[in-house]
């Protein structure tokens, strides 16, 4: 494969020469375009040594070639890394001054941009309007990781290791060919849209406390790395977690149930799939405090009284049924045996109630399943098929739901 190194002119430039040699080992063929800046901070040597090819960043070297043309449209894949704020504006804006900027507007693969830069740069209005703008139009923004930045500052801005950019690089080009050509078993979620929610929601009592659970968000973030490597285009729709999202999923972060409701009916409209995975939070104080809370000294403790929040997964299969559409709903229920049932009777019942297709079930209490890194499961179908278990690691889990979720969209909907 032939792949354009796009290189920004930050300080994480140093971490790409390690992903440029996770490609050539992969055996890719790569031209390293560094922009000037970028050159302050590794310089053009380096990137020849690495890559074997000579670099260049003027439309002016070789015109005879017409390099920008040639390149942008000999890539199957464009990798700009680190993409700083500037680099993304002038994407966002089709700006052509360099042989980067040039080789971007020629692109005939896709195009994949890993940010790295300072948090408020990065959370900058115009900076996501340009982040925005760029998905719009089908390329592929990545998360900036969350960390130690250059300075004393800490947050989101750091670039994503090489290895994460690495892998949705890949997933990004197994999704562009699986959308043409590759067989389904290999990609059984090919050209499919998947949504997933995970995390556990935080219902606000006053601006400082919350309401929450345990749920680390661990076993969503395997699924969307699964759906990846299926394939998919997968919506990430996270409330709180203890883990970072993978890299290469559209990410959406949430608060509370009512956020993820009004994102997860959102992302649901044009998705495949909805893998409702998140542990939502069945009620949510009936008032929030808009000031802390406090305690006074010869007065009761206050009384917290809840409401329900809606049923998100009832709601997205409520919908889907009226409209007709073809879409896989997925729910997850954690169960305890009692004396009304065990686990496998509770979780019947909750599927026929949620009218969902397939219905992932674990069981909980306190320490097991939440935060841990294994699990064990049975996944229920609506359709009338046997259940299947499946256990070890939440990676192994996430696989076999994905394998079963990609069988089950084809016997369910043939027609897509
Ligand atoms: N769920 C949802 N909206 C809610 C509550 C849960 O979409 N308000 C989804 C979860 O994401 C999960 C599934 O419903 O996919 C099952 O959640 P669970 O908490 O096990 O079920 P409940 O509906 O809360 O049932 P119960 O409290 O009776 O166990």
């Amino acid at each position: 494969m032939r792949i354009v190194l796009g290189v920004g002119g930050g300080i994480a430039a140093y971490k790409v020469a390690s992903l440029l040699r996770l490609f050539t080992e992969a055996g890719h063929k790569v031209t390293v375009i560094p922009t000037e800046a970028a050159t302050r901070f590794v310089g053009v040597a380096t990137w020849e040594a690495l890559s074997g090819n000579p670099v260049s960043n003027s439309v002016f070297d070789d015109v005879e070639k017409v390099n920008h043309v040639r390149l942008g449209h000999e890539a199957d894949l464009i990798v700009v890394a680190p993409a700083t704020a500037d680099l993304l504006a002038k994407a966002a804006t089709g700006q052509a001054g360099d042989l980067l900027t040039n080789t971007l507007l020629m692109a005939h693969g896709p195009v994949l941009f890993a940010p790295a830069m300072h948090t408020e740069m990065w959370q900058h209005a115009a900076t996501q309007a340009n982040v925005e703008t760029l998905r719009s139009r089908g390329v592929t923004v990545l998360e900036p990781a969350s960390g130690r930045l250059t300075g004393a500052d800490s947050g989101p801005g750091r670039l994503p290791e090489p290895e994460a950019i690495f892998a949705a690089a890949m997933a990004l080009v197994n999704a562009a060919d699986g959308a043409k050509a590759s067989p389904a078993t290999e990609q059984p979620l090919a050209g499919r849209v998947v949504t997933i929610s995970a995390g556990g929601t935080r219902e606000a009592l006053d601006p400082v406390r919350f309401l929450g659970n345990r749920s680390s968000g661990k076993q969503g973030a395997a699924l969307a790395a699964a759906a990846l490597a299926a394939g998919a285009t997968v919506r990430f729709l996270a409330a709180h977690m203890d883990v970072e999202p993978p890299a290469g999923v559209e990410l959406v972060r949430v608060e509370s149930a009512l956020e993820l409701r009004e994102a997860a009916l959102k992302a649901a409209v044009d998705s495949d799939v909805v893998i409702m995975a998140a542990a939502v939070a069945d009620f949510r104080p009936a008032d929030v405090s808009d000031t802390k809370i406090k305690k006074v000294d010869g007065e009761d403790a206050p009384v917290v009284r809840l409401v329900r929040n809606p049923d998100i997964l009832h709601e997205l299969v409520e919908r889907r049924n009226a409209e007709g559409g073809q879409q896989l709903i997925v729910g997850f229920a954690a169960e305890t045996g009692d004396a009304q049932g065990d686990v496998l009777q509770h979780a019947t019942a909750k599927l026929k109630r949620k009218g969902c297709d397939l219905l992932v079930v674990n069981q909980v209490g306190i320490g097991r399943v939440f935060g841990q890194d294994d699990n064990s499961v049975v996944i229920l179908s609506g359709h009338g098929a046997e259940p299947q278990s499946a256990a070890g690691s939440k990676a192994d889990v996430a696989a076999v739901v994905v394998d079963r979720v990609g069988a089950e969209l084809t016997r369910v909907f043939p027609a897509l």
